[in-house]
């Protein structure tokens, strides 16, 4: 017992990532511990978002490992995507990307219960209670019936978070998800994410919101040029930052914002 709470949920050793000739990822090392919210600022292009998508097995590594509460899960030594994936720790992630990633042709009841049944093998009336607490849980109760096309971006992403959290992931990834919506909109999917975080729900989050970010952060890492150039508390990566390139960003982006 005490073994695997001192175990990292996730440690990421010495990765690396190209696309083409474009190096991404140059030797990223981050251990997140469990109940752990780390947000992820950084420049644009930086690499946040192939982080990410690296994190889910959307994208395959050039070299490196990730390794799952000490299971190594996504390494660069298999041969194929197939085999460098362990699926069982793949879902116990769940992700929300910036644009809505809802199936327009199922409703939002549909959208949630759909992998639950696929695969898990849930019984569908099962999978439905579930959903429509979490709906309630999320303001989105009188919503089970309607369309993604009928949602507002803001509701569109709450029920995207929901989706996720139908999986009972242990980790979150949140890349964001709310740079696309209306400034009006924004408080209501973060409000979410603070209700997830309230419950200790370990999570990434890659934010542009330094509101948001200073919120709901027990940890910030500065990203930038494919490498960690800052890891700390929020009080100090946000507030008094110790690298040169991580106080520049902070004051350009405050400064962008008042
Ligand atoms: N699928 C892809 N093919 C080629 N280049 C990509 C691809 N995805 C991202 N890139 C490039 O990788 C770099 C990092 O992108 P990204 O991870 O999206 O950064 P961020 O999320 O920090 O803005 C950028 O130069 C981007 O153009
Ligand atoms: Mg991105």
């Amino acid at each position: 017992m005490t073994m695997s709470l001192s175990l990292p949920l996730v440690k990421m050793q010495k990765l690396h990532k190209s696309y083409g000739p474009i190096q991404v990822l140059k030797g990223i090392d981050i251990e997140m511990k469990p109940g752990e919210r780390v947000v992820v600022i950084g420049p644009s292009g930086g690499g946040k978002s192939t982080l990410l998508r690296v994190m889910m097995g959307l994208e395959k590594i050039d070299s490196g490992s990730i390794s799952f509460e000490g299971n190594s899960y996504i390494s660069s030594e298999a041969a194929d995507r197939k085999t460098l994936i362990d699926t069982e720790v793949r879902r116990s992630i769940g992700m929300v990307f910036q644009h809505y990633t809802l199936f327009p042709h199922l409703n939002v009841l549909q959208n949630l219960v759909l992998a639950p049944c696929k695969v898990r093998g849930e019984p569908k009336a099962k999978a439905e209670a579930r959903a429509e607490a979490l709906l309630d849980r999320f303001g989105l109760g009188a919503k089970a019936k309607a369309y993604p096309a009928q949602l507002s971006g803001g509701q569109k992403q709450r029920v995207a978070i929901a989706r996720a959290l139908m999986l009972d992931p242990k980790l979150m990834l949140f890349d964001e998800v709310t740079s696309a919506l209306d400034p009006e909109l924004v408080s209501e999917v973060e409000h979410v994410i603070l209700q997830l975080a309230a419950q200790n729900m370990p999570m990434m989050i890659v934010t542009h919101d330094m509101w948001f970010a200073k919120n709901i952060a027990s940890r910030v890492i500065f990203c930038a040029g494919g490498v960690v150039v800052e890891d700390g508390p929020p009080e100090q990566v946000l507030g008094a930052p110790r690298e040169e390139r991580t106080k520049e960003f902070i004051d350009r982006v405050f400064h962008i914002k008042q």
